[in-house]
Order: structure tokens, then C-alpha cells, then sequence
């Protein structure tokens, strides 16, 4: 295998949303081309199903955890596939693979002396009979005074303090004042590897600035890890140690090996050929900014004493904001990927998302106002636009059949030129340099139609046959580009093959001309976008 591509593990307390399509679109697109261009690449993904959290909001509905996880895994991987998103694997860190190859990587840290034992105090509930999350800590926030505030920060003033600082404590589960209590807890002695990460993040797997971000922690020096949690916890035990559970993050990213291991054992294959140290197979990880610490120290620290193959890329991408204001359920700017596809096509996300997304780490703004004006002027009204136009010739005059030459040869080429560069800012994920280019291609062709006007041709008999030759340019521009998109657009762009009567999956494919071959009239591609038809748009 070449690449072994993987999207961070979905928590299962949640429906999927656009926050988190960001980067399953953004990964699928890029998994999408690296196919095209002939690479071989495994796209993984599953839920991450152990916490208190979800162990909490299991308990609520009167369901056992395991019931309740297995129950979103299945609508989350409904979710994506709805989106055209097309993994190999959405698996569970709940797994088999996933305890076994936890409390192997466990044992052989703990064996090289990298796991060490400190006794914690910590916030209890009396009454639940659990240590508290610092999230299940409540009370007033001791530096401004505002009421209600999480026992780690201040949502009002933005301190940051620990749940016994807090003042008029409360735990969320019962309302009771919480007790401190301490237990033994086991760390991961992070601080024994920065050299060895300082070394990793100078090999080029990260991108610019999350090497700075890096670099900044590395000054601070880095603190051992704590990785244990005391029961009831839902998650996998911690080998030798009666009631201490993995934290959820310990296990959460050793899923993706895990997921590989389910995928390649189901095949007779061995997920440790693509692990291992010496693995030819490249890594690369997709996650949001906010997990960079996970992913950038912890996780590349716990693999190399592990045995295993560091990553080879992650790829960070920013946050989603929704008509430039946070994703939040009380300010109805919090869109599920249900209530999304309720109402629009995946193909237009998928558009919008790419004509948005860089390989920084910016956030990214959903604007349904603009959002509608993509779809609608540039896909629709530059691109599509293109084919309908020139299909409806070669129907109505040619009997549906495309001539045997173009009518500027010349011009198809200096169009299909560009490919080159396509596949470089597809390669780097620079998806809306990407789409500007193919705009401009759509320029190029929808000004040579305007020019030579086949709409004015086709009413004078002595010049009708050359009708032919410039709407088979005209369908063959349209078939490139949406070749081109089709990393992009995959549900269009079936519809499109379909038509047109081809069955390509190379890049190449997308490089010539389509001759002499009879097409079926032009389907209904992509319908205008209307913003009213989704009640979560208010504008
Ligand atoms: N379970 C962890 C990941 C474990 S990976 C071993 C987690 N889950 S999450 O559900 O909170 O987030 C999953 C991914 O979605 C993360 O990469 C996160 O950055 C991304 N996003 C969640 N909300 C987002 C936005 N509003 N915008 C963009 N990405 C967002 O973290
Ligand atoms: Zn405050």
C-alpha cells in the first residue's frame, strides 16, 4: 500500500456535522485524486468510542454503552457515505483489535520504563461515586466572578484554572458540592521524549506554522502525560491495574492502527507491513488544529517507543465557522449532516468546501449567501452551463453523435494544459487555487463559444457542419473539467460519465477529446440551489 490515509476518530456523543465534514470532504477529496492519478491509498476512519462522556449520555437514555455506540457508528457512517466520502473502513476504537494493540503499545512503554506512577487529587462525586471530569465541575469563576462556568476555563473572561479553584463548586451530575480525593494515576513521561520529537517535527511531516506551534510547546517543555482514569470509566482497562481504564485519548489513535489491523486481517493481509518501523507505506493524518498537541507529540512519542512507523504528514486544517459566528446549537448556526443532505445535494458542499480550503490552518466561513452564488454562477452557470449548451447542438443537428475532429485543436490544448498544474495544487491540497484554474479553463472555452456564436450558426445552412466540430470541443472541455472535478464532485460526475457514454477512472482519460461516439441527451446534472428549501438558513 502506498498511503494510509485517516481522518480523526469522530466522537460517538454527537451527530456528525459541517464542522466535521471539513475534513472527511477535505481527506476524501485528496484520497479521491490520489486514486485518479493511480497511487494506491487505504482511507480509514471510526468512531472514538470510550469516555465518560459517552459512557454519561448512554446512562441517560437507559441504554447500555455498547448499544448506544454502535447505534451513531452506524449513522455516522451513513452520514459519510451520504457525503460521497469513501472509506475503506469506518471501524471503533470499542474494537477487539483496538484492546489488544492498546495493551500491547501500553505494555512494551511501561516495559522501556516510560510509564511512571503518581498518586492525584481530584474532584469526586460522593454521590455518583466518581471522579469528575473537570468539565463536570460547575460553579462561579473565581477571577471575574460569572456564574456557571466548567472547572477548567472561564467561558466569559477566558481564565484557565482547575476545578478546585472554582468558587460555589457543584458536579454537574447531582448538584452536589464535590469532595476532593486522590488516586494513583499512571503518566506517559512525555518529558523523556522532546528530543527525540524535536528531531520528528524537523522531518518535514507538518505544515509551516504547526511546526512553529510546536516549537513553542518544546520551549515550554514538555509535561509527562497522564493516561489513566479510575472506574466507572468506559473505555479499555489498563493491563495489571484493577479499576484504572485507559483515557480516552490513549486508545482514541491507536484505533487507526487498530482499524488498519481489522481491515487487513479480513483479507488475510498483516496491518503490521504498513506500521512497522522500516514500512514503506506513508502515514498521513487529516485532524483539526485542536488536536494538534495529540497528534504532534503524543501520538509520534508513543509509536516510535512503541516500534512502530512515525507519521509520515498531518495535515491540519482550521475551524468551520457558520456565517462568520462559531457552530453553536443556541445561536442556530449548528447544521447536523442529516439536516444537510434533508435539503441539498453533497456535490454543492463538496464544491463550496474546496473552493474554500488551503493547506493552512485559517478557519473557514460558511456563507449561505455565497454558498448559493458558487454553486449557482460558477458551477452551474461557468461549467455545467458548457455542456448543456453544447449537447443540445450535437442532439438537435448531429443525431447525438460528437464529430470526428475539433474545430481548434489548438485551443483544446493550451485548455488541457493546465493539467500539470492541477495535479500539483490537488497533491498539496490547494483546492481553491485549484477551482480558480478550472474556472479560468471554463473561460476560456465559454469565451470562444461566445465568439464563433454555434447559436447563431446553426440558423444558416452554409456554415451548419461546422456547428458540429465546435460544440464537440465545447463537450469535450466539459468532460475534462468535470474529469478534473470529479475528486471533488463524484456523484455529479457519475451522472456525467453516464451521459457522455464513457467509463474513465485515469487522469489521463481526462486529457483527450471525446470522437466520433454517440451521447445521450444532457440529464438533469445539478439543480439550482435555493436557499429556501433549508429551514436551518434564515437569510
Ligand atoms: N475523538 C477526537 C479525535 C480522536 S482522533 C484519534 C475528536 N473528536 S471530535 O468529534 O471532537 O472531532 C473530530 C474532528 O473534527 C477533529 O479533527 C476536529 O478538529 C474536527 N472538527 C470538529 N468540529 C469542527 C469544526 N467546527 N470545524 C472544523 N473541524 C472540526 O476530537
Ligand atoms: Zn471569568
Amino acid at each position: 500500500m502506498e498511503k494510509l490515509v485517516t481522518t480523526a476518530l469522530p466522537y460517538a456523543n454527537g451527530p456528525i456535522h459541517l464542522g466535521h465534514l471539513v475534513e472527511h470532504v477535505q481527506a476524501d477529496i485528496w484520497v479521491r485524486f490520489q486514486r485518479l492519478i493511480g497511487r494506491q491509498c487505504l482511507f480509514l476512519c471510526g468512531d472514538d468510542a470510550h469516555g465518560s462522556a459517552i459512557m454519561l449520555a448512554a446512562e441517560k437514555s437507559g441504554i447500555q454503552p455498547e448499544q448506544w455506540i454502535e447505534t451513531i457508528r452506524q449513522e455516522h457512517y451513513r452520514d459519510f457515505q451520504d457525503f460521497l466520502v469513501d472509506y475503506d473502513l469506518y471501524h471503533t476504537t470499542h474494537s477487539d483489535e483496538n484492546k489488544q494493540l492498546s495493551c500491547e503499545i501500553y505494555k512494551t512503554l511501561r516495559d522501556s520504563g516510560l510509564i511512571e506512577r503518581k498518586r492525584v487529587t481530584q474532584a469526586y462525586d460522593d454521590q455518583a461515586n466518581m471522579f469528575l471530569p473537570d468539565r463536570y465541575v460547575k460553579g462561579t469563576c473565581p477571577k471575574c466572578g460569572s456564574e456557571d462556568q466548567y472547572g477548567d476555563s472561564c467561558e466569559q473572561c477566558g481564565a484557565v484554572y482547575t476545578p478546585d479553584q472554582l468558587l460555589n463548586p457543584k458536579s454537574v451530575l447531582t448538584q452536589t458540592t464535590p469532595i476532593y480525593k486522590d488516586s494513583e494515576h499512571y503518566f506517559f513521561a512525555l518529558s523523556k521524549c522532546q528530543d527525540l520529537l524535536e528531531d520528528w517535527v524537523g522531518r518535514g511531516a507538518l505544515q509551516p506554522e504547526v511546526e512553529k506551534k510546536l516549537s513553542e510547546w518544546f520551549d515550554h517543555g514538555l509535561k509527562n502525560w497522564d493516561i489513566s482514569r479510575d472506574a466507572p470509566y468506559f473505555g479499555i482497562e489498563i493491563p495489571d491495574a484493577p479499576g484504572k481504564y485507559f483515557y480516552v485519548w490513549m486508545d482514541a489513535p491507536i484505533g487507526y492502527i487498530a482499524a488498519t489491523k481489522h481491515w487487513a486481517n479480513s483479507r488475510g493481509l498483516d496491518e503490521k507491513k504498513m506500521w512497522s518501523h522500516d514500512s514503506k507505506t506513508d502515514i498521513v493524518h487529516f485532524i483539526g488544529k485542536d488536536i494538534l498537541y495529540f497528534h504532534g507529540l503524543f501520538w509520534p512519542a508513543i509509536l516510535h517507543h512503541a516500534g512502530y512507523k512515525t507519521p509520515d504528514h498531518i495535515y491540519a486544517h482550521g475551524f468551520l465557522t457558520i456565517n462568520g459566528k462559531k457552530m453553536s446549537k443556541s445561536r442556530g448556526t449548528y447544521v447536523t449532516a442529516r439536516a444537510y443532505l434533508d435539503a441539498f445535494d453533497p456535490d454543492y458542499l463538496r464544491y463550496y468546501f474546496a473552493a474554500k480550503l488551503s493547506p493552512t490552518i485559517s478557519d473557514i466561513d460558511l456563507n449561505w449567501t455565497e454558498f448559493a452564488s458558487r454553486i449557482n454562477a460558477e458551477l452551474i452557470g461557468k461549467i455545467i452551463n458548457i455542456g448543456s449548451r453544447c449537447t443540445c447542438f450535437i442532439h438537435r443537428y448531429f443525431s447525438g453523435v460528437l464529430s470526428d475532429h475539433l474545430s481548434d485543436e489548438a485551443l483544446y490544448q493550451q485548455i488541457i494544459s493546465n493539467e500539470s498544474t492541477l495535479l500539483q495544487l490537488y497533491d498539496s491540497r490547494d483546492y481553491n487555487q485549484c477551482l480558480r484554474l478550472l474556472l479560468q479553463m471554463a473561460d476560456q472555452v465559454n469565451q470562444y463559444l461566445d465568439q464563433v456564436k454555434p447559436w447563431a450558426m446553426v440558423k444558416d445552412e452554409s456554415v451548419l457542419d461546422q456547428v458540429g466540430p465546435i460544440c464537440t470541443l465545447g463537450v469535450s472541455v466539459f468532460y475534462s473539467l468535470m474529469g478534473f472535478l470529479s475528486p471533488v464532485l463524484p456523484g455529479t460526475f457519475e451522472r456525467v460519465q453516464s451521459f457522455l457514454r464513457v467509463e474513465h477512472s485515469n487522469w489521463s482519460d481526462f486529457c483527450r477529446p471525446l470522437l466520433s461516439q454517440q451521447i445521450d441527451v444532457f440529464p438533469r446534472l445539478l439543480e439550482r440551489v435555493k436557499l429556501s428549501d433549508a429551514s436551518f438558513i434564515d437569510e
